[in-house]
C-alpha cells in the first residue's frame, strides 16, 4: 500500500481487499465491551477539518482512539485560518507538533495531494471538494460485502447529484477495482462532462435500472455546491430521481439501500425508505469506524515501526 490514501483509484485490488479483510478482523474488537487496542500507542493522528463533517470527523477520532493513538482535532472554524493563515502554514504548524498521520477534509479538490508534499506523515483524504472521499467508498464496499458477499459481478446503482459528489467518484473507482458493475443514474445536468471516461454505465431512467440492482446508493443533492439551477424544483427532482416506497417495491428482494449521509429526507430519499429494514445507512456509520481503524492501522504500520 502507498504511504497516503488520497484517491480510491490508488488502491490495487490487493490493497482494497487487505483493507476490507483487516476491517473484518477489527470489527470483532468493535463488538467487544472493551473496544481499545494498544496498536498505535505513542502515534499521533491529526484531524484537519476545513469543511463541516459529522460522521467522518467523529469516526476518524473514534478509530484513532480505539487504536490508542493520540488525537489532535483541528477545525478551521475558530482557528488562525480566519486570520488568513494558509493551508501550508497550518500544515507545517501541525507537523511541528509531530503528526504521524494527517486526516484532511477541504473544500478544494487536490488539497490532500498538496498537503502530502509538505508533511512527513501519512495523509488521508477525508473528502476534497467534488473530487474524492476514499474512506467513504471503502466503508460502503465493506457494508456491501458484509450484506451481499464478494462484489465481483454485483450490480451497484448510484443515483443523484453525481456532479458534486466525491462519494460517487471514489465509489466508481473502488467498485470497479473490486469487480462490480456500476451504473450512474442522474439528470444530465448533474453528471460531470468527463463521465464517459469513468469505468461505469450511465442511465437516465431510475425505474428501468431498479429491478436489476443489488445495491441502490442514493446521493445527497448538494445545494451548498450549486451556483445555478440544475433541476426545475425539489419536487420534480424527487419525482424522477427520489427513492420512495413505490420504487423500493420494485427492487429485488435482497437488494439494499445505501446513503452516505447527511440525507435530505423527502428529496432524494423518502423517510420511510431511509428507516426501512432494507436501508444500511446506520450500519454504514458504524462500519466507518472499523474501516478507518483498518486504514490507520495499515498506514501507520501498527507496532512494527
Ligand atoms: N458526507 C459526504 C461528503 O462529505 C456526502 C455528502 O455530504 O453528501 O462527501
Ligand atoms: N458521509 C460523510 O462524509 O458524512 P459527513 O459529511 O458528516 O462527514
Amino acid at each position: 500500500m502507498k504511504r497516503h490514501l488520497i484517491s480510491a483509484g490508488d488502491l490495487t485490488r490487493q490493497d482494497a481487499l487487505l483493507i476490507l479483510d483487516t476491517a473484518d478482523e477489527l470489527a470483532r474488537v468493535s463488538d467487544r465491551s472493551i473496544k481499545k487496542l494498544p496498536t498505535l500507542r505513542g502515534r499521533t493522528v491529526v484531524n484537519l477539518f476545513f469543511e463541516d463533517s459529522t460522521r467522518t470527523r467523529i469516526s476518524f477520532e473514534a478509530a484513532a482512539k480505539r487504536l490508542s493513538a493520540d488525537v489532535i482535532n483541528f477545525s478551521a472554524k475558530g482557528s488562525s485560518v480566519s486570520k488568513g493563515e494558509s493551508l501550508k502554514d497550518t500544515a507545517l504548524t501541525l507537523q511541528a507538533m509531530g503528526a504521524d498521520a494527517v486526516v484532511i477534509r477541504h473544500s478544494a479538490s487536490g488539497a490532500p495531494h498538496r498537503l502530502a508534499t509538505w508533511v512527513d506523515g501519512s495523509v488521508v483524504n477525508a473528502g476534497d471538494g467534488t473530487h474524492e472521499h476514499p474512506t467513504q467508498a471503502l466503508l460502503d464496499a465493506f457494508t456491501m460485502r458484509r450484506r451481499l458477499g464478494a462484489l465481483d459481478g454485483r450490480r451497484i446503482t448510484i443515483v443523484g447529484d453525481v456532479l458534486h459528489s466525491r462519494v460517487a467518484r471514489s465509489n466508481v473507482l473502488l467498485l470497479n477495482t473490486l469487480g462490480a458493475q456500476v451504473t450512474l443514474v442522474a439528470p444530465p445536468t448533474l453528471l460531470p462532462v468527463t463521465v464517459d471516461s469513468w469505468p461505469c454505465e450511465v442511465s437516465y431512467d431510475l425505474d428501468a435500472v431498479l429491478p436489476k440492482s443489488d445495491v441502490i446508493m442514493m446521493l445527497r443533492v448538494q445545494t451548498e455546491r450549486m451556483n445555478a439551477s440544475y433541476f426545475p424544483s425539489a419536487r420534480e427532482y424527487s419525482r424522477r430521481y427520489g427513492l420512495d416506497r413505490d420504487r423500493l417495491a420494485k427492487m429485488a428482494d435482497d437488494a439494499i439501500v445505501m446513503h452516505p449521509g447527511p440525507m435530505n429526507r423527502g428529496v432524494e430519499i423518502a423517510a420511510e425508505v431511509a428507516d426501512s429494514a432494507r436501508s444500511t445507512i446506520v450500519e454504514q456509520v458504524a462500519n466507518g469506524v472499523t474501516i478507518r481503524m483498518a486504514v490507520l492501522y495499515l498506514l501507520l504500520g501498527g507496532e512494527t515501526q
